[in-house]
């Protein structure tokens, strides 16, 4: 399709936006969704033209996973760890991921070595008697999975930090932020080699557990993806006639601005959401599923501008809820949800972090399904204003302030502890802000 010819004779309109979350919501999506739609028009284009070129690229992926998927093949791309390691991934490996946006890394960890970090967390949890002090699930989210923790909201166990300060974890962060563009317009987004440590939580669903999952949702936000103005830069071909240069692996503007709060939030940029495999388990026990398609999110983001859509409607996005992706606005990415291949203890599995994923349900699973959350999170301005958040969760052993308030392990004495910092803690962690901690605390 060409581009508009009107496109750098006349300024586009601005956008209008909302650092904070605005206070009447319906009207403000009304709004927002005038703006954006007057801007794609003045470009010259009409919003279903733009959609059009996007649900056709999207079009094309979706034929080619169900092909594929009729072919019997793996959908998800599989690296072996000692290929990221050496430098040698295959070029059609990486195109694939690339395409794909999410990844199973074979032998990320030794086997033995995810085994026992799982063994060490029941000690952890068992020696500080957090069954018999559990007070239920924190937040309405991972609440709906059942009265039984599942989700350990714990952060600071010896294995978990042991595992994001590994080296064999910065490899494969590293290897995965390359994807991303870094730099560009003069600056510098993100630094691809340094991670902040964004602590998680653990899951650990038992044999024999029935759990209802969770439905297809995305992490990256809300309403805040429309209407601040940083997404509005972050998405800025979407809405100015320029769709085709949109690149999902473009990081500029998404690496400094505000969020909208909400119980889901996550206050860190994250390249790539990730857990690493702490259990063996098969593709049909419940396990992770994506949407493979890495420029899904251009559909997401244009297709509440569509006439069938209510003028205050963004497809059920609002705040303090996840994004839902679901058959009634989007029926063509449904179409590729795919899950993970069997894995074993010490693989790790990733997604781009504006994937849709979701968590199948299983009844009587078979064998553990044990994970510890651990994302790529590089250093920009964003992970470091919460970074300071984050140290002081760390020394005090408090919950970070991303999720709910329990702080289970404020009082547990054989937490992770500051000295077992290596080098790549203590970047993720800065040392000298821990010395800073103690000295006003003594
Ligand atoms: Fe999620």
């Amino acid at each position: 399709m060409p581009a508009p010819s009107v496109l750098g004779t006349a300024p586009l309109p601005a956008l209008p936006h909302w650092e904070e979350t605005p206070a009447e919501l319906p009207a403000a999506i009304r709004q927002i969704k005038a703006a954006l739609r007057a801007r794609i028009a003045a470009s010259g284009r009409t919003v279903e033209e733009v959609f059009a070129v996007v649900e056709q690229q999207i079009k094309t992926e979706v034929d080619e996973i169900t092909a594929a998927r009729e072919r019997g093949e793996t959908i998800w791309p599989v690296i072996d760890y000692s290929d990221i390691e050496a430098g040698t991934v295959a070029a059609e490996a990486l195109a694939l991921l690339r395409r794909r946006g999410c990844l199973v890394v074979r032998g990320h960890f030794d086997r033995e070595q995810a085994l026992a970090w799982d063994r060490d967390i029941v000690d952890y949890v068992e020696g500080n008697k957090f069954f018999e002090n559990y007070r239920g699930p924190g937040d309405d989210f991972f609440g709906s999975v059942g009265s039984k923790p599942e989700i350990y909201p714990i952060y600071w166990s010896p294995a978990q930090m042991q595992a994001r300060q590994d080296d064999r974890m910065a490899q494969v962060q590293g290897f995965l932020n390359s994807l991303w563009k870094h730099e560009s317009e003069g600056v510098q987004w993100f630094d691809p080699d340094g991670d902040s440590l964004y602590p998680d939580r653990i899951r650990r669903r038992p044999e024999g557990a029935d759990s209802a999952g969770l439905g297809t949702h995305l992490d990256p936000g809300t309403l805040d993806l429309w209407m601040t103005a940083g997404y509005q830069k972050a998405f800025r071909h979407l809405f100015d006639g320029t769709v085709e240069q949109h690149d999902p692996w473009d990081a500029a503007y998404r690496t400094a601005g505000p969020q909208y709060p909400g119980t889901t939030m996550c206050s860190a940029f994250r390249t790539f959401q990730g857990w690493t495999a702490l259990s063996d388990m098969g593709h049909d026990q419940g396990v992770l599923h994506t949407v493979p398609i890495v420029g899904a999110m251009a559909y997401l983001m244009l297709r509440p501008l569509l006439a069938d859509v209510p003028d205050d409607d963004m497809c059920g996005v609002t705040v303090n809820q996840v994004f839902p992706a679901n058959d009634k606005w989007h029926p063509l990415l449904m179409q590729a949800l795919s899950g993970i291949p069997d894995v074993q203890a010490g693989d790790s599995v990733w997604w781009h972090c504006d994937m849709i994923h979701s968590v199948a349900p299983v009844q009587n699973q078979q064998g553990w399904g044990n994970v510890m959350y651990i994302p790529a999170a590089p250093w920009c301005p964003r992970n470091e204003h919460y970074a300071a958040n984050v140290r002081e969760a760390f020394v005090t052993g408090s919950s970070p302030s991303d999720f709910p308030t329990e702080h289970y392990e404020r009082t547990w004495t054989n937490r992770f502890q500051p000295d077992d910092l290596n080098d790549t803690g203590r970047r993720g962690l800065p040392y000298a802000s821990l010395r800073d901690h103690d000295a006003r605390h003594p």
